[in-house]
């Protein structure tokens, strides 16, 4: 355990105002066939609090217009509040400039970005990109479409049992056509926390750029771009209680000057002829046409809204809350977890002996809890498993004991039913 996670578990669990950070959020309240939702699927997407939503009904009432090219109220308004979300996401992440946050569509569209606008530049026939096992598809298949059209190789770091990357054969991966390391901060199907910091120190010493995925990482831990020196940062808005279609990318200033534009279009020139278009400066070199506007704006609101409860104060509830559940599911005969990393985010993939996992999740669902089923989209950590698919339940801030408590009550009626 790192010392800021025994750090996170000695904040007492009665300070975390969870019941009251509970009525914020609307969709909470639902009834899903008669029973209160138990929400644990918030690995896949987050549930959206008031303060965001009325910040997203704000702009559309009063706000709304094309930003970047008008010089009237609501298009300077628009254009303001805009770039006040960058700032916003900027302070979030610690990046040291607000032009280093690109706002993309999410981490599969920034991850996309990277890979047409550093891979295709920098990466040759021969070369080598390192990922890990524990990727999502979103951070393995645009490297795979690039070695398929360059001629370049995918070497794969392994996990062991407990589901945690083995850090001597990530090093022992590296040599001279080594060329970029793409790494999942956190993994989306097990929980695993990387040791990301490390890696990206590795790889540096070896001029080797680095990629984290943070799509499952953001939503659960201060994130620290300049501390962990990483060359990109990705993650998805609705993730982290923002809304779907945004999310960013980080990008060193230096790295983002050197690479070409992914999309071409309006607002990533300065000047277009015939002949010859001179792109914009960053980050709206990487924002061709009009941005997701009302998505980023909202995506402010919330890490605002995140920022206010704390970071700190999240993780931590949220580890009480992986911990809790997490011994009540070891005490039960016939259920394994799989994934049993040590350091780990609230994210409990399991199997129950004899049961599919579709038929947990939809035995569950009966229950009001909603659990994903499935691959996860990281079907090599099923293969290194040996499993199809697991039963994921995730975690976010506002889930409560009672929740826990409930999950681990459904699975025992879905063992009763298959018993
Ligand atoms: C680790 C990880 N990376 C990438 C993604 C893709 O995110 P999005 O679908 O928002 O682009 C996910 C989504 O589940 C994820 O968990």
């Amino acid at each position: 355990m790192t010392a800021t996670q025994t750090a996170l578990r000695s904040q007492p669990a009665s300070a975390f105002a969870v019941e009251r950070i509970r009525t914020d959020f609307p969709i909470l309240k639902l009834k899903v066939g008669g029973k209160p939702l138990v929400y644990l699927d918030n690995a896949a997407s987050s549930q959206m609090p008031q303060p965001v939503i009325d910040r997203l009904v704000r702009y559309q009432t009063t706000q709304h217009a094309n930003v970047n090219r008008g010089v009237h109220y609501l298009s300077e308004t628009a254009t303001f509040e805009y770039e006040e979300a960058r700032r916003k996401l900027q302070r979030f992440i610690n990046a040291p400039e607000d032009r280093e946050v690109i706002f993309t569509s999410g981490t599969t569209d920034a991850i996309n970005l990277v890979m047409h606008g550093y891979g295709r530049r920098f990466i040759g026939a021969g070369d080598e990109i390192i990922l890990t096992t524990l990727e999502h598809h979103s951070n393995i298949v645009p490297w795979q479409m690039l070695a398929e059209e360059k001629g370049a190789k995918i070497r794969v770091v392994p996990i062991n049992d407990a589901g945690e990357l083995l850090i001597d054969e990530y090093e022992k991966l590296f040599n001279a056509r080594t060329r970029f390391v793409g790494v999942t901060h956190v993994s989306n199907a097990l929980g695993t926390i990387n040791p990301v910091k490390r890696m990206i120190a590795f790889a540096h010493a070896r001029d080797v750029p680095v990629l984290v995925d943070g799509a499952q990482a953001a939503p659960h831990m201060k994130v620290d771009v300049e501390d962990l020196d990483c060359d990109f940062y990705a993650f998805s808005g609705h993730k982290l209680c923002g809304p779907t279609g945004i999310g960013i990318l980080y990008g060193k200033a230096a790295m983002l000057e050197r690479m070409q534009p992914f999309k071409g279009g309006g607002d990533m020139i300065l000047s277009v002829t015939f002949e010859k278009t001179t792109y914009n400066m960053i980050p709206h070199k990487f924002e061709a046409g009009t941005p997701p506007i009302a998505a980023a704006i909202g995506l402010g609101a919330a890490v605002d809204y995140l920022s206010a409860i704390g970071m700190d104060a999240i993780a931590s509830h949220e580890l009480n809350l992986l911990d809790y559940a997490t011994g009540q599911m070891n005490r039960m005969r016939g259920v394994r977890i799989i994934g049993t990393a040590v350091n780990k985010a609230p994210v409990l993939s399991f199997e129950v002996d004899g049961v599919h996992p579709h038929d947990i999740g939809t035995l569950l669902n009966q229950e009001g809890v909603a659990v994903r089923t499935g691959h996860h989209c990281a079907q090599p950590v099923m293969q290194r498993f040996r499993v199809p698919a697991t039963s994921r339940a995730s975690f976010a801030f506002y889930n409560s004991m009672a929740e826990i408590d409930a999950l681990i009550a459904g699975i025992r009626t879905v063992q009763k039913v298959f018993a």
